[in-house]
């Protein structure tokens, strides 16, 4: 154990915390420095500031190998390799706003020699803009490709490793790649440019993949086509994959919004117009609109109408609300005059910020109490095991527009429900 190379995190988020956890829990002497004073000493308490499965736990258990502090130099003298996991997130150009990253290289005196390890998105050309600024670092760009909701099982267990190095940061790439050894994982060794284009690229598709699963969902609703179905013949084929082809209505969180963007920001910076992505964008921003249609089918106006809705997190398992689709959709049906109620498991206190004037509910019967209709908005698992029988009644109308496809149609309309998913045959 005590070999074990001692590691640095800088920005305990999403992606720092869990890296610094995980690689404590590998053996490694971890440090963990954040400029929020606040985060820090609550994490000295033991309070872990997110909603992720098994990451308190995991701080509990190492807390011996995981020091956190707020002091650059503390952090710059307990270890060499020190992974860069600042959040880089949108300007109102789209373009990714790297000013935490700057910071971080502010904190690296001059003829600093540490290896900076890159997890934060950049877009791709940072690592030899930071090159040329900081000759006597080493660089290696080592995306992170954790999911919120199962990121330490994804850093536990990665499809594959990226690192990139270019010449002269071979030994500091080798660093990299032994500190990730006891993972598994396909080890993938390139250049920096290429593995920071993998990591936009890689998100990019997936988006794409939403998107294009969503169009099919409504060209299917028009034809009386299943989309599940749709979804499930062509998922078989090994070429496609089943993964990421769940329609519903729109992808969101602090990655794929802001990552496709930076990526056709990035195009465009070059003079190149990324066609496909502008697409994916706005059908994404449009799936988020189509719920409306959907109530008012049954509805009619919704001025007035009391509308519920269950599951505000952008997804299952987090409490994180950046760009979730039930943003948009809260505005949308505020915009139309109707009343807005809602139940999140988890995501009450991020949703009390992020929402205007939505009343938020303890639980899903008391958000369905009186309401016109209900959109489930996030498929947590609790809300399959609903009665939902026993909600019909206590709505002034059962109407459900299931915004992920996550419930059963046949046993909503048993329970009294007009149920209406996206891309399946719907009532008239
Ligand atoms: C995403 C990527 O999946 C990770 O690989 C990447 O590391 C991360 O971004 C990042 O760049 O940091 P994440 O945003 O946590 O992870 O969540 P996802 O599970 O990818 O879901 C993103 C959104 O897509 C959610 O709103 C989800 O509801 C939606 N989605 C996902 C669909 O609408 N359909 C699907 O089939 C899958």
């Amino acid at each position: 154990m005590a070999d074990k190379q001692a590691i640095g995190v800088v920005g305990v988020g999403w992606v720092g915390l869990v890296t610094a956890s995980c690689f404590a829990e590998l053996g490694h002497p971890v440090v963990a420095m954040d400029i929020d004073a606040s985060k820090v000493e609550a994490l000295r308490r033991g309070e872990v500031p997110i909603h992720e499965p098994d990451l308190p736990e995991l701080v509990t258990k190492n807390a011996e190998r995981l020091r956190f502090t707020a002091d650059s130099d503390e952090l710059l003298a307990a270890a060499d390799l020190l992974f860069c996991c600042v959040d880089t997130p949108p300007t109102v150009s789209g373009d990714a706003d790297l000013s935490r990253v700057r910071a971080v290289l502010e904190t690296l005196p001059s003829g600093s020699d540490h290896v900076l390890v890159m997890k934060s998105t950049v877009p791709a050309g940072t690592g030899a803009a930071i090159r040329r600024e900081k000759p006597a670092l080493a660089y290696v760009s080592c995306p992170e490709f954790l999911k919120e909701g199962s990121a330490v099982s994804d850093f536990m267990n990665p499809d594959r490793v990226v690192i990139g190095a270019d010449p002269g940061d071979e030994a500091a790439a080798d660093a990299v790649e032994d500190v990730y050894r006891p993972l598994g994982g396909e080890v993938v060794r390139t250049d920096v440019a290429s593995a920071e284009m993998i990591k936009l690229a890689a998100n990019a598709f997936l988006a794409t993949k939403i998107s294009f699963i969503n169009e099919i969902a409504n060209v299917s609703e028009e034809v009386g086509a299943d989309v599940t179905e749709v979804a499930r013949g062509m998922g078989l084929d090994e070429r496609i994959g089943s993964s990421f082809l769940r329609a519903g209505i729109g992808y969101g969180g602090s990655c794929f919004p802001k990552d496709v963007s930076a990526l056709k920001q990035l195009a465009g910076n070059t003079g190149y117009h990324f066609q496909l992505l502008t697409a994916v964008i706005e059908v994404n921003e449009l799936q988020k609109r189509r719920v409306i249609k959907k109530l008012e089918k049954h509805l009619g106006s919704l001025a007035g109408k009391r509308v519920a809705l269950l599951g505000l997190a952008f997804k299952p398992d987090t409490d994180d609300m950046r760009e979730a689709s039930s943003l948009v959709l809260a505005a949308r049906l505020q915009g139309e005059g109707a009343e807005v109620v809602a139940y999140d498991p988890v995501a009450e206190g991020p949703a009390r910020e992020a929402l205007n004037a939505v009343d938020l509910r303890p639980s899903a019967a008391e958000a369905l109490d009186g309401a016109d209709a209900a959109v489930l908005v996030t498929e947590w698992p609790e809300f399959a095991d609903l009665d939902w029988a026993g909600l019909a009644g206590r709505m002034a109308n059962p109407l459900l527009v299931d915004g992920r496809n996550f419930l059963d149609p046949q046993a909503l309309r048993d329970a009294g429900f007009v149920y209406e998913g996206i891309g399946r045959p719907s009532e008239d």
